[in-house]
């Protein structure tokens, strides 16, 4: 019967352009917040205490991230946001590629991330070209059309109101602009992450897909635990 209603849901809610509902259930994974979207059990956001986790020096051979920036296809003088930034370990490596004409967003919830951000961005002598954004749960607060790109490492399934978020993102993003969103992958047992920290393929795509102003455009799977996807602003 659920499987039923959420199908349904998945199909109809963008023809009324409705926005979806959330569920709460008592009976949840300890991991996550007990609130599911579309069926997926919403993890707890990542404390800035755990910050030295995402700066592990093993991170960038287990996790291939020189992959990642390079299939981000990044150009000189490119506007980016890093949506969920926590301590910038994509934020310095992205500003990099964008530099001298280019700017990195790095927006993110955790005033104390962002604190700890710009120390690692002046460390790498890129403060100059990121503007550290703090957002909120349900909004950015990103300039209009300000991205070329913006990148969601590790972050869209700890979202709480990822709806609400989606959709204030995309306002943000110019005409053609792409939104990736990079997640650990559920489809395989083998990757050592909890099951609410990671996301299939389909249920990217399936709430993403809730949003008429983005067009999917492909899933990259050069990474050896996360896939890439890629859409794209009509
Ligand atoms: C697991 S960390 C990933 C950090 C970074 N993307 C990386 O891969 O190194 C997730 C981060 O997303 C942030 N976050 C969670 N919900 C958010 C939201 N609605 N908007 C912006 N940031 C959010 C958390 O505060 C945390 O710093």
């Amino acid at each position: 019967m659920r499987f039923f209603l959420v199908t349904l849901l998945v199909l109809v809610a963008p023809l009324l352009h409705a926005e979806p509902v959330y569920e709460t259930r008592q009976d949840h994974d300890p991991n996550g917040i007990g609130k599911f979207f579309l069926g997926r059990e919403i993890a707890h956001v990542m404390g800035h205490q755990g910050a030295a986790w995402l700066e592990r020096p093993e991170r960038e051979e287990e996790e291939s991230t020189d992959r990642l920036l390079d299939a981000l296809d990044l150009k000189p003088g490119m506007h980016v946001a890093d949506i969920g930034a926590g301590s910038g370990f994509f934020t310095w490596r992205m500003a990099r590629k964008v530099v001298p004409e280019g700017r990195v967003y790095a927006v993110d919830i955790q005033q104390e991330m962002l604190d700890l951000l710009m120390k690692n961005m002046a460390k790498r002598r890129v403060d100059s070209a990121v503007t550290p954004i703090l957002g909120t749960v349900t909004n950015p607060k990103l300039p209009a059309q300000s991205c070329d790109l913006m990148l969601l490492v590790d972050v869209y399934h700890e979202f709480d109101h990822p709806y609400e978020m989606i959709a204030s993102l995309v306002p943000a993003l110019r005409p053609g602009g792409r939104l990736v969103l990079v997640e650990y992958r559920l489809e395989d047992p083998n990757v050592p992450i909890k099951l609410v920290h990671k996301m299939s393929e389909q249920q990217v795509r399936r709430e993403i897909g809730l949003h008429q102003e983005l067009q999917f455009l492909e899933t990259k799977t050069v990474l050896p635990q996360q896939h890439i996807v890629v859409f794209a602003r009509k």
